[in-house]
């Protein structure tokens, strides 16, 4: 049986999409350490993640890593008590390398054992660095695979309020990327090349004026075909910026309209695409704006890792009235899809 004080140690496992990553945290959000090993150099040549080659690099990366983590940390493999692995959504075979692995571990040393939700776990990344986040929050989560509105209750309680009906903003800014000729991961080229250009071609905030709190990425990516295809010599910078002023318009305006129809005391911004230095700008306007917190995870802990899924793993054993429940984990399987 677990500790269930400040001192419980969660070992948390994430391979849910190209990243590898092990993290070690005390109590219920202390990162002890968070390793992350990326594969971005191995997809970029075929534009994309390759999920054969990412599952093969995950099996190869994740003992060697999780040795790693515990140096780091300065812990043995003897005073882990508790093991939270991300179940899903991701890719099938990359879950299922970390998923393996967890339960092993887990079976090896009599370990209870969390299957924790991705995108709940980016949402908890923003508590490895904020102790006394008010709630109940407004958490818009951005990635690679998701554009979503939840209201977060307490910590891990929420409730998926809004989304995208087509793309993820992330996917559109991979996409764009591609067809500016920019590398994978595109959001990082799109932001730099941005930053030196003006947003002068008419890029459409998709369902700006629905009244609902659904977002829509693929009529901007397909008005970015036209004006690439229609545009005589266009200016990279500028389209970068287009592409990326109307991105992040949509955001902000869906958040605010959630924040208007609710009754919210912060504002969360989570996942990959938060790295994006002009969006964490304009959410912090419209905290200012509303005077609300907002609170955005530093960059290390926006792209995937596995510190947010150890604290979420953390925060729901804490929580659970039921503990007998997380010895039981053998069936557990991975989900391409879920949304809590
Ligand atoms: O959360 P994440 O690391 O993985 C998923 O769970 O999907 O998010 C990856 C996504 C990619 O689509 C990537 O292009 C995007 O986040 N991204 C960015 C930036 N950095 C990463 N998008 C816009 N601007 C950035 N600076
Ligand atoms: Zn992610």
């Amino acid at each position: 049986m677990a500790c269930l004080n400040e001192n419980l140690v969660t070992v948390g496992i994430e391979t849910s999409c190209d990243e590898t990553s092990i993290a070690i945290v005390r109590g219920k959000s202390e990162v002890l350490t968070s390793q992350v090993a990326s594969q971005v150099d191995l997809h970029t040549k075929y534009g994309g993640v390759v999920p054969e080659v990412a599952c093969r690099e995950h099996l190869a990366t994740i003992g060697p890593l999780f040795d790693t983590a515990l140096k780091s940390a300065g812990i043995s493999a003897d005073e882990i008590d508790l093991v939270a692995v991300t179940r899903g959504p991701g890719l099938i075979g990359a879950l299922l390398v970390g998923l393996s692995f967890a339960k092993a571990f887990a079976m090896a040393k009599n370990l209870p054992l969390v299957g924790v939700n991705h995108l709940v776990g980016h949402i908890c990344a923003v508590y490895a660095e904020n102790k006394n986040v008010e709630f109940p929050a407004i958490a818009l989560l951005v990635s690679g695979g998701h554009t979503e509105l939840f209201e977060v209750h307490d910590h891990i309680a929420m409730k998926h309020i809004g989304g995208t009906v087509d793309d993820a903003v992330g996917e559109a800014f991979d996409k764009v990327a591609r067809m500016l000729g920019l590398g994978y991961p595109g959001g990082p080229q799109i932001e730099k090349e941005a930053e030196k250009g003006t947003p002068d071609f008419y890029v459409p905030v998709a369902m700006k004026n629905s009244g609902t709190l659904d977002f829509s990425f693929s009529g901007p990516k397909t008005a970015m075909r036209n004006i690439i295809e229609k545009e005589k010599d266009p200016a990279l910078a500028d389209l970068c910026a287009s592409f990326q002023t109307a991105a992040i318009e949509a955001l902000y305006i869906k958040t605010k309209l959630a924040i208007k129809q609710g009754n919210y005391r912060s504002i969360i911004v989570a996942g990959g695409v938060a790295c994006n230095g002009a969006l964490r700008e304009k959410m912090y306007e419209l905290g200012g704006e509303l005077g609300m917190p907002v609170y955005i995870p530093s960059v290390k802990y926006c792209s995937d890792n596995a510190a947010m899924i150890a604290i979420a793993g953390a925060l729901e054993y804490t929580k659970s009235e039921d503990k007998s429940a997380y010895d039981n984990y053998l069936d557990l399987d991975a989900v391409a899809r879920w949304i809590p």
